[in-house]
C-alpha cells in the first residue's frame, strides 16, 4: 500500500502556547531539527460509500479521543478543499509511543499530506505546512526536512513553516528513555494552562521570541556549541512558565541526568546539550564524532541516535 512519510522533529527552539487555538496559531517563532529515526507512514483512501471515516493505527482501529482528534482534521481538510466523502486512514507509527516520542507532529504531518494525495489536490510544501498547523502545531514543521523554521505569523496565511538553507550532516540527536511512562498532561492542555496561569507567560513570549535570530546565525555557522546553549535555554525558559503555572514534566532522574550533561561538558569538554518536551525525556544535541563518548559516560541510560531526517516523502505501507 503506498503511503506518504513523515518523520518526528526536535523544536530547538520551543512553541509552547497558542494565540489562537481553533487554527493552532503560536504565540512564538520555532525552530526544529527533523529525525530520520522516528516517523509514521500514512494512507488515506477516500470512499464514497462510507458513512463516517475510519482509522486504523498501528493494526487496531482507533475510537475515543484519538479518534476524534483525527476526524477533527479530516473535518477541517473537507472544509478547506470542499469535499464530502468520509475515508479510511491507516497508519503506521515508528516512533517510542511509550517515551512520549509518538509526537503528534510526524502523525498529523502524515495525515495531511496523505489526504492531499487522496483527493489528488496541487498544493505546495508551505500551503501543506500550513494546513498540518490546523492538525497539530509542532507538525507544520516536520513537512520539511533538515533545520526548519515555524514563522508564527498573525493569520492562517503568514504562520507556516520554511526549510533553512543549512546543510549540516554531522548534527546528532541522541533521544532518551529515561521514564517510558505515557506523559500524563498533553501538550495541548498544557499550554493552555500556562497561559492561563503563568504570572510572567508575556515575559516568557518575549525571551523565547529573541532567540530566533542568534539560533538561526549559530545553525548557519554550525556553531555547536552556540546552538546548544540557546536550545538548553529554550527549553528551561519554557520549564520555568510551566511551573509558574503548577506543571512538572521532569523526573527526578530527568535532573539527574540533566547533571551528568553538564558535568560531561565541564569535564570532558564534550560539546552535548540538552533539550525537552512536556514530558520526562531528555533529547540530547551534539556531533556524530562524539557520540560514542557520550553514550559510554552515560551507561545507564537507554538511548537511541537520529540523524537529520527529510521532509514529507513516498512510502511503502
Ligand atoms: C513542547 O504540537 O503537540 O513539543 O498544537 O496542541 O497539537 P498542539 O501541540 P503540539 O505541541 C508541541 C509542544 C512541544 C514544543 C515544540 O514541539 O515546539
Amino acid at each position: 500500500m503506498k503511503s506518504k512519510r513523515a518523520n518526528v522533529n526536535i523544536a530547538l527552539l520551543k512553541y509552547w502556547g497558542k494565540k489562537d487555538q481553533k487554527i493552532n496559531l503560536p504565540h512564538q517563532t520555532s525552530v526544529s531539527v527533523t529525525a530520520d529515526i522516528f516517523y509514521t507512514r500514512t494512507n488515506v483512501e477516500i470512499d464514497e460509500k462510507l458513512i463516517r471515516d475510519k482509522v486504523m493505527l498501528d493494526g487496531k482501529e482507533l475510537t475515543g479521543l484519538q479518534y476524534t482528534r483525527v476526524v477533527q482534521h479530516l473535518s477541517t481538510m473537507r472544509e478547506y478543499f470542499k469535499r464530502k466523502e468520509f475515508c479510511v486512514v491507516t497508519s503506521v507509527n515508528n516512533v517510542y509511543v511509550r517515551a512520549g516520542y509518538a509526537s503528534s507532529a510526524s502523525s498529523f504531518a502524515a495525515l495531511t499530506a496523505a489526504y492531499v494525495d487522496a483527493i489528488g489536490a496541487k498544493v505546495n510544501e508551505k500551503e501543506l505546512s500550513q494546513i498540518a498547523r490546523l492538525g497539530s502545531g509542532s507538525a507544520t514543521r516536520s513537512i520539511h526536512g533538515g533545520f526548519v523554521v515555524w514563522h508564527q505569523g498573525h493569520d492562517h496565511e503568514s504562520s507556516f513553516a520554511e526549510k533553512l538553507p543549512i546543510e549540516w550532516p554531522e548534527f546528532r540527536m541522541l533521544f532518551t528513555i529515561i521514564d517510558p511512562s505515557v506523559k500524563r498532561i498533553s501538550s495541548r492542555i498544557g499550554m493552555q494552562i500556562t497561559i492561563e496561569k503563568a504570572p510572567s507567560y508575556d515575559i516568557y513570549v518575549r525571551q523565547s521570541n529573541d532567540l530566533v535570530a542568534p539560533m538561526i546565525d549559530a545553525l548557519m555557522k554550525h556553531e555547536i556549541d552556540t546552538v546548544g546553549r540557546i536550545a538548553e535555554r529554550s527549553a528551561e525558559l519554557m520549564r520555568n512558565v510551566m511551573l509558574e503555572a503548577g506543571l512538572e514534566y521532569h523526573t527526578p532522574m530527568t535532573q539527574k541526568v540533566i547533571q551528568s550533561i553538564r558535568s560531561i561538558r565541564s569535564k570532558h569538554r564534550i560539546p552535548v546539550y540538552y533539550t525537552f518536551d512536556a514530558g520526562p525525556n531528555l533529547i540530547l544535541l551534539t556531533l556524530d564524532k562524539h557520540v560514542d563518548q557520550v553514550m559510554k559516560l552515560l551507561p545507564d541510560v537507554k538511548i537511541q541516535v537520529s540523524g537529520v531526517g527529510g521532509g514529507i516523502s513516498d512510502a511503502d505501507l
